[in-house]
């Protein structure tokens, strides 16, 4: 097995100049091969309200809800660093609130929280987090649970003075204990100013090739996901057909009666098979 990757391998290859990779998943079987092909962040993002469960925005997940997926997910994972977003509402009631919530998500199985923003209580937090032992990433630029705020799906950073903004609130984040900082919906540009004036690793979301790392929403990866795909994702796989198609064939199979086959089924050896027949000769159903 390779070895498991902590913050200091994400830091170590931002400072080597290389990039590292970052998917979500969300439950155990996806994990396990998103694993194996070697990306070394697993994010289960609330994402996942959306993507896995339906909703229209991440704001209807819950800490219950992120706990049971984390747990799936890093059962899953073996080499991988396991990092769980911390849902709407998880952390902004109180610091306190926000220990007991983050720390579920550890003993979950997760080796880090990811946590948007950066105001003074957010700071704060931060702070307490990595003080008691758990690691955060940082998340900048667009955050989806300020949506309604922010006003719509907005690309954040596109003039001098909101890309400083930005650049402020990230050095404030670095200052607090963040081992990266996930940059969300950035134009390249602004984000390569924002990635050279930082020593931790910024993961671009949609914030161009110049940050250490890249995280994509795995369902948009494999094509399953279909409701939307963002400007920014790649689709490297068609799993929205591949789903349909085999599902269809079974419902084809199951109709016709080729499904199952006979060695597709369990069968009695002879001398059962025999009990079995003398037995409803001698009784009338
Ligand atoms: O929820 C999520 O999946 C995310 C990533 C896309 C960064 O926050």
């Amino acid at each position: 097995m390779n070895k498991k990757v902590t913050v200091k391998t994400i830091q170590k290859i931002k400072d080597s100049g290389e990039k590292f990779s970052v998917l979500t998943a969300y439950d155990f079987s996806t994990a396990k091969y998103i694993d194996e092909a070697g990306v070394d962040i697993i994010l289960i993002g609330d994402s996942l309200a959306m993507v896995a469960l339906g909703y229209d925005t991440t704001h209807f997940v819950g800490v219950e809800e992120m706990e049971i997926f984390t747990k799936a997910v890093a059962r899953g994972t073996e080499r991988a660093m396991v990092v769980t977003d911390m849902p709407f509402m998880s952390y902004n009631v109180s610091v306190e609130d926000a220990l007991k919530n983050t720390s579920r998500m550890l003993k979950a199985g997760a080796s880090a929280v990811k946590i948007e923003g950066a105001n003074d209580h957010i700071l704060k937090v931060i702070t307490r987090c990595v003080q008691s032992g758990i690691p955060v990433m940082g998340h900048l630029g667009f955050t989806p649970q300020l949506l309604n705020t922010i006003g719509g799906y907005n690309i954040q950073g596109k003039s001098l003075d909101t890309t400083l903004e930005i650049l402020e609130c990230a050095k404030k984040l670095e200052d607090a204990g963040v081992f990266s900082i996930v940059l969300e919906m950035v134009p390249e540009e602004s984000a390569q100013f924002i990635c050279e004036n930082l020593k931790v690793p910024v993961i671009s979301c949609g914030a161009g090739k110049y940050c250490a790392g890249q995280v994509l929403v795995s369902d948009d990866v494999f094509g399953k996901y279909s409701e939307f795909k963002p400007k920014f994702a790649r689709k490297y796989g068609d799993m929205k057909t591949l789903i349909l198609n085999c599902a269809k064939q079974f419902n084809t199979d199951v109709k016709n009666g080729s499904f199952p086959s006979a060695e597709e089924a369990f069968h009695l050896k002879e001398e059962e098979l025999e009990q079995l027949e003398l037995y409803k000769g001698s009784v009338k159903c």
